[in-house]
This record gives C-alpha cells, sequence and structure tokens, in this order.
C-alpha cells in the first residue's frame, strides 16, 4: 500500500470508469511492465475509479502498436490482474493520432478500436493544426462513430472557446486530463483547462495516466465551486456512457 491511500479525494472520481491511460505495459510511453502496471491499477483505486478502459497509442512513427499488439499487451496484463482485486479492465481501445498515415487508413476501413462501441480516442501533435483533425471527425461521424479529442486543453493551435465551440459544433467531444488543471503541463494549459471547464465544453474526464505519479498527483484536485458544478455535469454523462 502507499501512503497516499491515506489522504483519498474519492468523490471526483468515485464510481468513474477511466477512459485515457496508458495501462497497458510496455506497448507505448506508459507502463513499462506488469509490475507497474499492477502499481498503477491500485493508484486507480485510490482516486475510487472502479474501472479502466487502456488507451495505448496508436501512432505510426513512435508507437506503430496494432490491434494485436493492444490485445497481447492486454491479455498480459488480464493473467495477473484475475488473480488481484482490482479495477474492473474489461475492454481496451487506443488513443489514435491523426496524421497523414491515419487519414490514409480511413479510406480503407474504420478503425477497430473503439470505446464501447461507438466512440474512437484521437489526439493530434500539440502543434499542429487541425485541418486532418476536422477531416477525420467528419468521416468518423458519416459511420456512426463519435470522436472524442483527448485533451484539448493541450494543443497550441486550439485557442479560444469559439474553435472549441466550432470542434463541438462539428460533432467532437471533448475529454479533459484532470492532470491539465492541476498545471502538470503548465500554466497556459492549466488556465485554457479551467476555460474550458467553466464553459461547461468537456464532456469527459480521464487521467491520462502514464505511470504512478500521475495517479497520486490527481489526488491533489482542488476546484472552486463553478468547477465542481461542471464537473459533476461531467460525471453524469460519463457514467451514462461508461460503467
Ligand atoms: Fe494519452
Amino acid at each position: 500500500m502507499f501512503d497516499f491511500f491515506t489522504k483519498q479525494k474519492k468523490p471526483l472520481f468515485e464510481g468513474l470508469c477511466d477512459i485515457h491511460n496508458h495501462l497497458l505495459p510496455a506497448i507505448d510511453d506508459g507502463s513499462k511492465n506488469v509490475a507497474m502496471s499492477l502499481d498503477m491499477l491500485e493508484g486507480f483505486v485510490s482516486l475510487g475509479i472502479t474501472s479502466v478502459i487502456p488507451t495505448p497509442h496508436v501512432y505510426q512513427d513512435l508507437y506503430p502498436n496494432t490491434p494485436t499488439t493492444i490485445k497481447n499487451a492486454f491479455d498480459v496484463l488480464i493473467a495477473e490482474t484475475s488473480k488481484i482485486d482490482c479495477p474492473k479492465v474489461n475492454s481496451y481501445g487506443a488513443e489514435y493520432m491523426i496524421d497523414e498515415v491515419f487519414i490514409k487508413n480511413l479510406q480503407v476501413s474504420m478503425p477497430s478500436l473503439l470505446l464501447n462501441n461507438s466512440y474512437l480516442l484521437v489526439e493530434i501533435s500539440f502543434f499542429s493544426e487541425t485541418t486532418m483533425l476536422v477531416q477525420a471527425g467528419f468521416t468518423l461521424l458519416q459511420n456512426n462513430i463519435t470522436p472524442i479529442l483527448a485533451h484539448p486543453e493541450r494543443y497550441h493551435s486550439i485557442k479560444t472557446i469559439k474553435e472549441y465551440k466550432e470542434l463541438k459544433n462539428k460533432g467532437f467531444c471533448l475529454q479533459l486530463n484532470a492532470l491539465s488543471l492541476l498545471g502538470h503541463y503548465g500554466p497556459e494549459v492549466k488556465q485554457k483547462a479551467k476555460k474550458i471547464l467553466q464553459e461547461g465544453l468537456y464532456d469527459f474526464v480521464a487521467t491520462d495516466a502514464h505511470h504512478l505519479q500521475h495517479l497520486k498527483i490527481l489526488q491533489n484536485i482542488n476546484l472552486s465551486k463553478k468547477q465542481g458544478i461542471q464537473w459533476g455535469a461531467i460525471r453524469e454523462f460519463q457514467l451514462t456512457q461508461f460503467s
């Protein structure tokens, strides 16, 4: 057990499913091995999270994962988690990088690693424009797949509330990285996250945990009353979509 278990702040994450994290061992920049994944699962417990959908990177340039590599890592982890009491890890998805490769593949077939058979978690590189993102979102939605944009507060090319609203109008869901609210990615990202939260534009919240330390840090989130109300609304919706 870890000392941080003593200062639990369960209500924020209590009962939630974490829909974005790098829990699967040794296939991206997240968990390096099974032992680390098991530590992370204890970290999820300490936050009150009751189920976890791992979402490894699918990014041709850096982490060229496929449904097979991800399934293999999932099977390795599940062989261990079946022996312990931990959050449910019943399925897996992926965090797809929207780049030229993704767009090219999209012309052939839809990506298969959906969340709950209906959502696709996507990201863009932090400095890229949103042209390909919008293009991909259009095609996904035509195929009844709802894109969830991971950590929208972290992109340099998306700055204003108007731009976030435009993405929502185009059918994107927005997923807050909870770590952003703690300034983990810098003060600018923190400010953007607070603004988007207060505007009520986020649909989902997730840890994007790459290691145990991320989950420990999340023990320290404090929200203002207004932010707390918006967080509550996100929670309500997330509970209807993911169990
Ligand atoms: Fe991620």
